[in-house]
């Protein structure tokens, strides 16, 4: 059972509603859902990250690794600090959401008297923007000066570390239909009597959909059962090449939750990986409460890696959160904090990070690197490189 919407929700939600279903018309009843995903998330100042709701946090629908604790953050801290040792430079932070993973991140460099060139945040949700310069405003002066938001990637070769945590699984992706060697494009469309909302409705697969279906169908060991339904998120390579692009010398560090290719379209797995999250419940109908719930994949490592080849980049690291975090001194930090009730609530922050039932084994690190040789550290503890 989820929560029902207030009456702005309500409003907020028919309005997308309607642009979708508008959307539908113009292109003749049937949409990629791609499309429609794009819509529900991004459209101007209706899309549920363009416009106002609360969305990440304890307040919010759904928490993140930095929401959790500022422990993320200052792993994360560790990792860059090595980088930046090496090639000096900036941190590009991508999808900063409330802005806490930015804080942490200055502040443990900071401690080290390690600050960053600039701290630059490309965000594409004006909303979130907003409240991120509002959130770092109090930070002391000496780390606000390096904060800088951008509107597209530098235009100037990048030295440093780029960060996005959670941010390919909110790339837009399509959904594919396969049954017995054929592959089908699931795609949305308006319902009619007495099921008048959005619902899913196959159609032939394009050309890049149907060759990227077979690729990563014929490399899997085991044969899909059929009437198998997962997605594809034909975004990442783009993304990561422009990413790659800009990165002259560093690394490009990315956590979210996913897995490699042969685990992600396991047989078992036949309904996808598709998730909303509307205030703390997750569930798997994006067809309701448009605009005022998030809509997430999990992300296919292996597409990000070869992606990250393609781009010219080294797949320099992959392991889990629990393995990243424990070899980036999470525990140290834990063990810094004073005994009480600080260190016990630390002590629980991290618990929920690392734990295998949390997000210590479903949430990933991968780090492309160029120009870098040296070890990372962050990744000394595992090597899930061999999975991909
Ligand atoms: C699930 S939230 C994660 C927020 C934050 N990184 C965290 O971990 O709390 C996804 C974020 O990515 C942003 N985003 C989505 N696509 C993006 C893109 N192509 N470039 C930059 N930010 C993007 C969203 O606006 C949002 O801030």
């Amino acid at each position: 059972m989820l929560p029902p919407l207030s009456a702005d929700e309500a409003q907020h939600s028919e309005r997308l509603a309607a642009l979708l279903r508008g959307e539908l018309a113009a292109c003749g009843g049937w949409l990629s859902f791609e499309r429609f995903m794009e819509l529900a998330l991004y459209a101007p100042g209706l899309g549920y990250y363009s416009a106002g709701s609360v969305k990440l946090g304890t307040g919010g629908d759904f928490v993140t690794g930095p929401e959790v604790s500022a422990l993320f953050g200052r792993c994360v801290a560790r990792q860059c600090r090595e980088v930046l040792r090496a090639v000096g430079g900036g941190i590009l932070e991508l999808g900063a959401g409330t802005g806490r993973m930015a804080a942490a991140v200055l502040g443990e460099l900071a401690a080290h008297d390690a600050l960053p060139e600039r701290y630059s945040i490309l965000e594409v949700s004006a909303d979130l923007a907003e409240r991120q310069r509002a959130a770092l405003a109090g930070l002391p002066p000496r780390l606000r000066e390096r904060l800088v938001w951008l509107e597209r990637l530098p235009q100037v070769p990048l030295r440093g570390v780029i960060l996005a945590n959670e941010v390919a699984d909110a790339l837009p992706c399509r959904r594919f239909l396969w049954n017995d060697g054929q592959v089908q494009e699931l795609g949305v469309a308006l319902g009619s009597g007495a099921t008048p909302g959005f619902r899913d409705q196959p159609a032939a697969a394009d050309a890049a959909l149907a060759r990227a279906c077979e690729a990563l169908i014929g490399s899997l060991a085991d044969p899909l059962p059929p009437r198998y339904v997962s997605e594809v998120c034909l975004r990442v390579t783009p993304w990561i090449a422009a990413l790659g692009a800009c990165l002259e010398h560093g690394a490009v560090l990315l956590s979210d939750y996913g897995l490699p290719r042969r685990h992600y379209y396991h047989p078992q797995r036949s309904g996808g990986t598709l998730r909303c999250h509307f205030k703390q419940r997750a569930h798997d109908d994006p067809y309701i409460n448009v605009g005022v719930q998030d809509i997430t994949a999990w992300v296919d490592f292996t597409r990000v890696a070869e992606a990250g080849s393609a781009a010219g980049l080294e797949v320099s690291g992959f392991a889990t959160q629990a393995a990243f975090l424990l070899a980036s001194g999470l525990e140290a930090f834990v063990a810094e904090a004073a005994a009480g009730a600080a260190h016990a609530r630390l002590a629980g922050e991290a618990r929920r990070l690392i734990m295998p039932e949390e997000m210590g084994e479903a949430f990933k690190f991968m780090a492309l690197t160029r120009g870098y040789d040296a070890p990372l550290s962050g990744f000394a503890l595992q090597d899930l490189r061999h999975q991909l």
